[in-house]
């Protein structure tokens, strides 16, 4: 099972749930690539904020997300901050190379979920997560949401994917745990997708 968790974070909320999510994939037993996409906005922009400047120079070694990695993965995992509603516009650049991929069929069959962080409790997060769907839609895909299928759902609350309010501090870790929960679950699905096709 092969699992590509591919992200977007400006200051860490929202690779803090990715590195989450990978955890939870690896624990339920998948190979998991950690993966972000390139930075569009002009150095400039990054270096007048502090912060967004020493989360870029802190994951310089992640690797950034590349089409074969959505081509190697069975089951994606996207992450992005709610810009406006929507997600950040670095994931929408990734994910708008992705035509060739889609064109040829390279991106149905496969199980999609997503993750996201906003500044505000009601800033946008839900719409930002179903955003995505629309893209897994247009894809062919088959969209796994964590929806109540733990007790940490009760406590995280968000069914349509994994979700923190960045105003408050970095993910604790009831939203880690769901983060980690929600990956598994991405892994168990796409497993049993796997083995029936296999059948
Ligand atoms: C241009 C811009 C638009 C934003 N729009 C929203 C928004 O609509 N709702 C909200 O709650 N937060 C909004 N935010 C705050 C981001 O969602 C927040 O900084 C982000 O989730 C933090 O994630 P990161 O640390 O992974 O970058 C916006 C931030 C920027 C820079």
């Amino acid at each position: 099972m092969n699992v590509a968790i591919v992200y977007y974070s400006a200051t860490g909320t929202v690779h803090a749930l990715a590195q989450a999510a990978a955890e939870g994939a690896e624990k339920a037993g998948a190979h998991v690539r950690l993966r972000k996409v390139a930075e569009t906005a002009p150095a400039a922009a990054v270096d007048s904020r502090p912060e967004w400047a020493a989360h870029v120079r802190s994951t310089a070694d992640v690797a950034e997300a590349a089409h074969e990695d959505l081509e190697w993965a069975d089951a994606v995992l996207f992450g992005a901050p709610t810009r406006f509603g929507s997600p950040a516009g670095q994931l929408r650049a990734f994910i708008e190379t992705t035509g060739p991929l889609w064109f040829h069929g390279k991106l149905a069959d496969k199980v999609y979920s997503a993750f996201t962080a906003s500044s505000s409790p009601h800033g946008g997060q839900e719409s930002t997560i179903l955003a995505l769907s629309t893209t897994f839609h247009h894809w062919g895909g088959v969209i796994v949401p964590p929806g109540y299928t733990d007790p940490i759902q009760f406590r995280s609350g968000n069914p349509y994917g994994t979700s923190h309010v960045a105003g408050t501090g970095a993910p604790g870790e009831v939203t880690l745990a769901a983060a980690r929960h929600q990956a598994r679950r991405v892994v168990d699905i796409a497993t049993a997708l796997k083995a029936g096709r296999a059948a």
